[in-house]
């Protein structure tokens, strides 16, 4: 069997480091400090793709502006799971041309799951010609040397060959935030979902050492944060391939065993690999969140067969059973998606069952875009536009309902919550996540920002609880 983690070597790393420290020395050599924007779209991976690029520009000399103007280098990191979210990127792109045409010397970079796709690749190369460097995901980690030939050599440099991935350790990060911290713990996709462009973008499925894992894990926890979200596409999937001998169940377990005060969060999962292992693991540690997202995507057996998502919705239910019995108190959220092609109103009606059995917490909603290149974009599809947005907006209406009803049962309740950040309305000026990821807008001092308190839930609508701390 193919192994499916393959390291970047030692060699190849330093390289990147030297590479770093030239550029630095350029940097260093202009009388202003060089400054740099960088702009995702996407999921978690991508904010965490992100945190790595500026982490790497930090170690290279830059600081960071949010202008576009102002930049000497500017990175939009894109997403490629939707049209609406590509047209949006290649706007934006766009109008790069200006700042680009005021200050001649930009660096303009883009790079994500976008821009592995070859149609996208053409028309950035033929129409976006101040576009400088293009470069995939699975090219992120040969950055700092990507940067230094556009800084000594310029010209266009498109790094965007296939290749199957590979896991690069030790990159510099520069996090967001203080609290709240996200944790890669494996990349890629193997599911293959007949709609989805993942697989294709992001290579194939591999998974960062354990001890990796863990010793960033006790990183984070010793520099204070508190809220510690793992990542992967299918985090079940965790350790597949490899000769760890732990899979995610036991990565989580052992991570929760770790010492100090944080919450454990993970996502996504994808039902076909989840296990009562993992809601037993979860529900025996206070670490881990009482909150499980696992997109079920459809209703239908026939929907999930041609979407090869290899379940049923009787197996599906039976899961979300599963985890009720071990976490009666559990949080659950999940991902659909409307209007794939073929899908007919009795199908849609076994999504609408779906979510009335269930009653999610919180649902992410999803109409079916077209990916080129992927199975279902060949699949034919004769509804027409205007019955799927009806669908969708009855879907939406009645998971609004529910959330609402939902977060109503909350009121009067006291939950430990972690405090975030600040809000900017007087009414309710902090915000903050229960265990269950759940907004609560509360009242009180901003001294709180950064711990975990209790709250009394007041109020709530259909997005969020409102409260004051006890
Ligand atoms: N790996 C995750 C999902 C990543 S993409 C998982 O399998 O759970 C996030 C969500 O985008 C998916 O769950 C799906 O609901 C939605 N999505 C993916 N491709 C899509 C498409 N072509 N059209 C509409 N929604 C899509
Ligand atoms: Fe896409 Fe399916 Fe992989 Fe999720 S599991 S990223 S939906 S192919
Ligand atoms: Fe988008 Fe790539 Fe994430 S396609 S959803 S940024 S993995």
């Amino acid at each position: 069997m193919q192994k499916s983690t393959v390291e970047v070597s030692q060699e190849q790393l330093a390289r990147q480091k030297t590479a770093m420290e030239r550029v630095r020395r350029l940097s260093e050599s202009i009388p202003h400090q060089p400054l740099a924007f960088v702009d995702t779209y996407g999921c978690q991976q991508n904010e965490a793709d992100s945190e790595k690029i500026r982490g790497m520009l930090s170690v290279m000399g830059y600081g960071f502006t949010q202008s576009e103007s102002e930049a000497d280098v500017i990175v939009i990191n894109t997403c490629a799971v939707r049209e609406n979210a590509e047209h949006r990127v290649l706007g934006n792109i766009g109008a790069l041309v200006h700042t680009k045409r005021a200050k001649p010397s930009q660096i303009i970079a883009v790079c994500g799951c976008m821009v592995q796709q070859e149609h996208i690749t053409d028309t950035l190369r033929r129409s976006y010609r101040h576009v400088d460097l293009v470069f995939g995901p699975q090219a992120l980690w040969r950055f700092p040397e990507l940067l230094e030939k556009m800084l000594t050599e310029r010209g266009r440099l498109f790094e965007t060959a296939e290749e199957p991935g590979v896991i690069a350790e030790g990159l510099p990060v520069r996090r967001e935030g203080s609290i709240k911290a996200w944790l890669s713990i494996m990349v890629g996709c193997n599911n293959f979902c007949s709609y989805c462009i993942v697989p294709y973008v992001r290579g194939r499925e591999r998974s960062r050492r354990p001890e990796k894992v863990i010793e960033e894990a006790r990183e984070l926890i010793a520099e204070g944060y508190k809220d510690i979200t793992l990542l992967g596409q299918n985090v079940n999937s965790y350790g597949r391939g490899a000769d760890y001998g732990v899979d995610f169940p036991e990565l989580l377990s052992r991570l929760s065993e770790l010492d100090g005060s944080f919450l454990l969060r993970f996502m996504t999962s994808h039902p076909k690999d989840a296990s009562e292992h993992l809601f037993q693991v979860m529900a025996e540690s206070p670490k881990i969140a009482r909150h499980i997202h696992l997109p079920f995507q459809a209703g239908s057996d026939r929907i999930l067969k041609a979407m090869n998502r290899n379940y049923t919705k009787a197996r599906y239910l039976e899961l979300i059973d599963m985890a009720r019995h071990y976490m009666p108190d559990i949080i659950l959220t999940s991902d659909v998606i409307v209007g794939f092609p073929g899908e007919t109103q009795e199908d849609f009606e076994e999504t609408m069952s779906l979510l009335r059995t269930v009653r999610f917490d919180a649902l992410f909603t999803f109409i079916y875009s077209k990916r080129e290149g992927t199975p279902a974009a060949k699949m034919e599809d004769g509804t027409p536009r205007d019955v799927i947005q009806a669908r969708f907006d009855e879907l939406v209406a009645l998971q609004d309902a529910i959330s609402a009803e939902k977060h109503a049962a909350f009121v009067g309740k006291t939950l430990k919550v972690l405090v975030d950040g600040e809000t900017g309305d007087a009414r309710y000026p902090l915000s903050a996540r229960t265990n269950g990821n759940r907004l609560i807008r509360l009242t009180g001092a901003p001294s709180a920002i950064g711990s975990f308190v209790q709250a009394r839930v007041t109020d709530s609508n259909k997005w969020s609880l409102f409260g004051e701390i006890l």
